[in-house]
């Protein structure tokens, strides 16, 4: 069994890059629905450690990568220093230049006020310029949603004001993006199970770095008996031959500035 320990404050960048690859792995996918052209500008809206933002520059675009945690612009810049990064929050950004597209991976469903980031996305890009997101969608992570939510239970601990997630479904989401002006020509919702890194400690890696809100106000002792838990009721489901998956449904969507 691993150590645990439990970060309540900021992202750790290190944690991330080192064991959740997979995040910017299958965000490749997704750059071919944003179809880079040389000489176009995009945001790259959540850029974590910069790996996605990298590749957008390579097709030739003027990019910008913005994240809410210091800690990831900190190692974003670090990781490409010719890379323009800045700290901004997808409720509320704002460019200087309107935008040829605005691209967003594994981000958004940490957003709740939805409609607060599709207007700041919306009066940053330029009319016709183009909206490229994947994120959690509706049913996300929902065995380990549950999971917790009942090795929470033994603590009396209701999960509902600790959930951090927006998982939406294709109606809402495209319906959102069409109050505020825009066209919604691609949706797509899909499952992609998600095999973690670190053998035996996946389960309890991930739960470190992105469920850790579920465990606040938890002693150590107490947060490490709620992840073996978790670990129990999953096993049958989701460990299979020394591997961790994790039930990852993803919504895909391409959206126009009218
Ligand atoms: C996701 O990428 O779907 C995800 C990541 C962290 C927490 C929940 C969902």
């Amino acid at each position: 069994m691993n150590n645990l320990s439990i970060p309540n404050n900021d992202w750790d960048a290190a944690l991330y890059e080192d064991k959740h690859a997979f995040v910017w792995q299958y965000g490749d996918d997704l750059l071919k629905f944003l179809n880079p052209k040389p000489g176009e500008s995009i945001l790259d809206l959540g850029c974590g450690t910069g790996q996605l933002t990298e590749k957008i520059a390579q097709a030739g675009v003027q990019v910008i990568g913005v994240d809410h945690a210091p800690t990831m612009i900190e190692k974003a810049r670090e990781n490409y220093p010719h890379i323009h990064f800045d700290i901004a929050d997808a409720t509320n950004f704002q460019v200087d230049k309107r935008l040829d597209a605005v691209f967003s991976n594994a981000v958004l469903h940490w957003v709740k006020e939805a409609d607060s980031a599709i207007a700041s996305i919306h009066q940053s890009l330029k009319p016709g310029g183009r909206f490229v997101a994947e994120f959690g969608g509706k049913g996300n992570v929902q065995a380990i949603a549950t999971a917790l939510e009942t090795a929470l239970e033994a603590f009396n601990i209701s999960t509902q004001a600790r959930n951090p997630w927006y998982f939406p479904s294709i109606g809402e989401y495209a319906t959102l993006l069409e109050q505020q002006g825009f066209d919604v020509i691609h949706a797509m919702l899909f499952a992609r199970p998600t095999p973690l890194a670190e053998g035996e400690a996946g389960m309890a890696n991930w739960i470190q770095m992105f469920a850790s809100t579920f465990l606040a106000g938890l002693s150590s002792k107490q947060q490490i008996q709620v992840i073996r838990a978790v670990e129990e009721y999953l096993k049958p489901t989701l460990y299979q031959q020394g591997t961790w998956t994790a039930d990852y449904r993803r919504i895909r969507i391409v959206a126009i500035k009218l």
